[in-house]
């Protein structure tokens, strides 16, 4: 089964005015002049959703959202819907990120609602996943990592894009990475359920990896097997960074 196209993905976070769309220019700029292996997406602040899809539009770089709310439309003061990003220009979404899982109290439910309503709205999802680090110190990494998986993709992804992202909570913004062995068995048993959820579609779904990736470990990670992409914070910033990790795809 030949798998899906990698994807490069750039999580800007809170970061990002007007004046940073430059960087995303000089990434799309030398996307199409050196077409990559991968597809590539930047996700930056809402606030620059549309601006970014504009700046970019007809060339090499996805626009993404980072994050949306399940309902349509309605008295959710300071929330975006999935139609909203659509509509901005974006076609792809960050749902469960670590951050929001955390700092919101996202359940694998909330999360499956999310990813329900970027199918709805045209939007490929890339549902996050990751265990913390008192949970890897337990040995429960698997355990925890396949049941958000399970619990956080909704049936109606059958044979729809989507991607998964395996995150690691203490590899995010810290510098500190997995093993190339234990990130290698994470995707494996991320793929288990994949194919056990979705069939041979599933065997498809590309599965980033998140959590500190840089220029210098980017193709190291990137050629494990079951890994189809990486998710990036801190090194999509910069251009030049992100640059060198789309280089290494
Ligand atoms: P990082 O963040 O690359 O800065 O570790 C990754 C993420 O949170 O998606």
């Amino acid at each position: 089964m030949t798998a899906l196209r990698p994807l490069i993905a750039g999580n800007w976070k809170m970061n990002g005015l007007g004046s940073s769309l430059d960087e995303a220019r000089a990434v799309a700029a030398a996307v199409d002049a050196h077409p990559p292996g991968a597809r590539v997406a930047i996700c930056p602040p809402a606030t620059l959703v549309h601006r970014l899809a504009e700046a970019l539009g007809g060339m090499g770089v996805e626009v993404g959202g980072q994050d949306c709310r399940a309902e349509l439309a309605g008295a959710f003061t300071g929330d975006i819907a999935a139609e909203m990003l659509a509509d901005a220009g974006a076609t792809l979404v960050i749902l469960g990120h670590s951050e929001r899982r955390a700092g919101y109290g996202e359940s694998d439910a909330l999360v499956a609602a999310k990813a329900g309503a970027a199918h709805r709205a045209g939007l490929e999802p890339i549902v996050c996943v990751g265990e913390t680090l008192a949970e890897r110190e337990a040995g429960r990494t698997l355990a925890v990592v396949t049941g958000q998986v399970r619990g956080s993709l909704p049936e109606v992804l059958a044979g729809k894009p989507f991607a998964v992202a395996y995150e690691p909570v203490w590899a995010i913004g810290t510098g500190l990475t997995p093993t190339l062995e234990q990130i290698e068995e994470v995707h494996v048993a991320i793929r288990g359920v994949l194919a056990e959820m979705f069939g041979p579609h599933g065997q498809r779904v590309p599965i980033l990896y998140g959590g500190s990736v840089k220029p210098s470990n980017a193709a190291d990670i990137l050629r494990l097997r079951d890994v189809g992409g990486a998710l990036v914070g801190g090194a999509s910033l910069k251009a030049i960074d992100f640059l060198g990790i789309i280089g290494a795809a």
